[in-house]
């Protein structure tokens, strides 16, 4: 298999886990150029890649203004840098590996598609979830028939109490204007995943409603301070940023989400983080906007219906729980990542069994994000350009563009507070 040459152009967490694929397979992925502004970042990428000096960029526009030096780049900025970059890196011929959201906007994603297609780039976007094993399981057993004909869906995306104080409310996807609404930053996933099983239907409508219910000022514990470091009421408080961050560290976690908040940790670091950075705020007293919790009801053609639900408060971190109604059985994903099948005929439940492709062996447990989602996404991008078949990704950019388009619909609605019909277009 010819070797993919890639450039990382955002080397925070995201850039980091993608471009560990070519540590893992250096014959099959090689890093050759990084930009970020963040110097720490970009050096430590540079380092383990050992990209030559002149390939080191601050700034993505830089990349660009060289002659193309990579068949792809690896777009991991934050949110509202997507569009630019990856529609700059498509008319500069690069293929692309796109984090999600797309966009932000309806338009950036649709500019996204279009420049890829006129181009003809291999634009994969990271709906790591496609490319997961049990979620992949769940499509195939959709398309047998098993269950007969799909009637219901129900989703649940589990976020985490301490994970979306962390991200959502202190962290960096806190406030709409400068990421997005949680529903595309954290969801589109779980809509494209909907959006997927029943991809033989057609969505003909979408409701929605949702709120910031809890991590709200007025919600703030009487004698509690602005910051955890220094409140008298921190041990009574399940979101401390002393427990979540320090206590954690102390236990000997120095990855995520502690390795977010500074860029070296030490009990130093990390108290100096806390004590003037924005994750040592108390969770109600930040200046978040975003909701904590969701849901998004969907009607597909001949009347079947989907529901997302989308919570904070959970205990899990992630993980789905999904249940597939179908006229002869029920199909179950739990948040263990089990998949069961019940067949109303015979009245037996089976598990099904769900193969781990063995490519994955020499994975080291730095890339196993997403329960080696993230891994199987590398693998077919790879894979996809080595080959020069776009058909390996699981997702074509218009299905992607599809799915995001209904986050934005969703999101109309819940504000509009209305149910939006697509029969009509
Ligand atoms: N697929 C998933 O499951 C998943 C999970 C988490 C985050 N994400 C998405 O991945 C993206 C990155 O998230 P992250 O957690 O890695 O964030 P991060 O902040 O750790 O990394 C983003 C990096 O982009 C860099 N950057 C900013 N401006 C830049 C520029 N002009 N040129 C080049 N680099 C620039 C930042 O300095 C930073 O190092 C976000 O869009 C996020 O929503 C996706």
């Amino acid at each position: 298999m010819q070797q993919v040459t890639v450039i990382v152009i955002g080397a925070g967490q995201r850039g980091k886990t993608y471009s560990n694929y070519a540590l893992d397979y250096p014959e099959k992925l090689k890093v050759v150029g990084v930009a970020d502004p963040n110097t720490v970042a970009c050096r430590q990428l540079q380092k383990l890649h050992n990209v030559p000096e002149d390939r080191l960029f601050d700034d993505w526009t830089k990349v660009l203004a060289q002659d193309k030096f990579a068949d792809a780049v690896i777009i991991s900025t934050p949110d509202q840098l997507h569009k630019d970059p990856a529609v700059a890196c498509a008319n500069a011929g690069y293929h692309i590996l796109l984090e999600k959201p797309m966009a932000t906007t309806e338009q950036g994603c649709r500019d996204i598609v279009e420049a890829c297609k006129r181009n003809n780039i291999i634009l994969s976007v990271c709906h790591v979830l496609r490319h997961y094993p049990p979620m992949r399981k769940i499509k195939e057993l959709i398309d047998s028939g098993l269950v007969g004909d799909i009637v219901n869906i129900q989703h649940t995306e589990q976020v985490g109490y301490w994970h979306f104080a962390h991200a959502f409310v202190r962290g960096n996807w806190c406030r709409e204007d400068t990421s997005t609404f949680s529903l595309l930053a954290k969801c589109c996933h779980d809509v494209d995943l909907l959006s997927w099983w029943m991809s033989k239907y057609r969505c003909t409508g979408v409701s929605s409603f949702g709120s910031l219910f809890h991590f709200r000022k007025e919600n703030k514990p009487p004698g509690s301070s602005s910051r955890c470091l220094d409140c008298k009421v921190e041990t009574k408080c399940c979101y401390s940023a002393k427990k979540l961050y320090i206590d954690i560290y102390k236990m000997g976690n120095s990855d995520w989400p502690v390795s977010v908040i500074c860029n070296n940790p030490s009990i130093e670091s990390i108290t100096e983080a806390l004590q003037h950075g924005p994750y040592g705020r108390c969770v109600y007293d930040c200046d978040n906007d975003v909701c904590d919790n969701q849901v998004v009801s969907m009607r597909f053609s001949g009347g079947r219906t989907a529901t997302l639900t989308m919570v904070a408060f959970t205990e899990s971190v992630g993980q789905r729980i999904v249940r597939v109604f179908g006229t002869k059985g029920e199909i179950n994903l739990s948040a263990a990542g089990d998949v069961r099948h019940y067949d109303f005929l015979s009245q037996q439940t089976v598990d099904v069994t769900v193969d781990f492709p063995a490519s994955s062996a020499r994975v080291r447990s730095s890339s196993l994000g997403h329960d080696l989602a993230d891994f199987y996404l590398m693998d077919n991008f790879v894979h996809a350009l080595a080959m020069k078949d776009p058909s390996i990704i699981p997702a074509s950019a218009e299905d992607i563009l599809t799915s995001h388009l209904l986050v934005f619909e969703a999101e109309k609605a819940r504000r509009q507070s209305r149910v939006i019909s697509f029969e009509e277009h």
